[in-house]
């Protein structure tokens, strides 16, 4: 896989990030994600790779770009045939509220790699590299969490548990609660939230609790490039989505892995901030037509993980300047 593609992954989350950011605050989270879609969008034009979106804005019926199928990048003779999951803005009510931890996240692999999973929800559970291997979906939240403390070394009363606040979390808040470990709640983005799990200074040692499902797979791809590890259940509430699992062959009792939800180790992940969050800042625009981002770009095969903060020339680009 061609390495350089990781650096234009970030000009294509860039791109997304540039556009939703300019909805900050403004009460709208359709017109966010649609500037951030346009954005991903016309930069995945540019790129020379023959890609398939797998997970994407959703089936093509109801998105006219990035839809689930839509053949993307300007594809020659010898483009590398990729799997392609976007989420161009993770967060649409943090950024129509003004709120953090908004960020617009790709990820690539050779073609067939990322699982297709469809838009239902996913109980998740996420570490950091040195708790890799001591955490089960299916154990009891409170093994878990002793696990992953002696990992890590620390006092049950010193680790911290992230997770959306939901109404639907009250028994693993209670769980969290009789055991003494620190919560920490956040309203929208679990993508964000699962690779923070990887970076031990941002605070946060375990990512539990039921997010969407789309938004899993994204999360496994860079926690696969972290060396983290990632665990998935489908959760279909409806007797539809629980069709859906089985006629893709999905067993909704079973534990996703890491290896079954993302295959093999040419994965390249990219994501920038749109709004200020535990992982990235968010986009600022000064007056002087420039704006400044800040992205993470992550292979797994090399492991490199690199924080890009770009200055953009808003005059030279009339594409953003709108
Ligand atoms: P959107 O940007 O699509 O609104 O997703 C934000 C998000 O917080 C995801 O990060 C998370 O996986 C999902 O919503 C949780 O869903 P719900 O808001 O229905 O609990």
């Amino acid at each position: 896989m061609d390495r350089n593609l990781a650096l234009n992954l970030a000009r294509v989350t860039e791109a997304a990030a540039l556009g939703a950011a300019k909805y900050m605050g403004r009460g709208d989270k359709n017109e966010a994600d649609q500037a951030a879609v346009d954005g991903m969008r016309r930069m995945f034009d540019t790129l020379n790779v023959d890609g398939v979106v797998v997970i994407g804005e959703g089936e093509m019926d109801e998105a006219p770009m990035l839809y689930i199928g839509e053949r993307i990048g300007k594809a020659s003779e010898g483009s590398p045939k990729l799997d392609i999951a976007v989420d161009p803005l993770d967060g649409t009510n943090a950024v129509a509220k003004g709120l953090p931890n908004a960020i617009s996240v790709v990820a690539t692999a050779p073609r067939g790699c990322l699982l297709n999973a469809p838009d239902m929800y996913m109980d998740k559970i996420a570490v950091g590299p040195r708790a890799k291997g001591v955490v089960n979906l299916d154990a009891p939240v409170k093994e878990n969490l002793i696990n992953v403390a002696k990992a890590l070394n620390k006092s049950i009363s010193d680790l911290t548990v992230t997770m959306l606040e939901r109404e639907r979390h009250e028994g693993i808040i209670r769980e969290c609660r009789e055991l003494g470990v620190r919560i920490k709640l956040f309203k929208d983005g679990d993508v964000g939230a699962a690779i923070a799990t990887c970076f031990e200074d941002r605070g946060v040692d375990i990512l539990l609790g039921i997010g969407g499902a789309p938004e899993g797979v994204i999360a496994a791809a860079a926690l696969k490039c972290l060396g983290g590890e990632f665990q998935g259940k489908l959760v279909p509430y409806t007797e539809e989505e629980a069709e859906r699992c089985k006629k893709m062959g999905v067993d909704t009792d079973k534990v996703l892995l890491l290896d079954d939800l993302v295959k093999g180790n040419e994965v390249l992940f990219a994501a920038t901030g749109i709004s200020d969050g535990d992982l990235l800042k968010g986009v600022r625009y000064f007056g002087d037509y420039t704006a400044r981002t800040h992205s993470v770009v992550m292979r797994s095969e090399t492991g490199t993980i690199r924080f890009i903060e770009a200055i953009h020339r808003l005059d030279k680009k009339p594409d953003y300047a709108k």
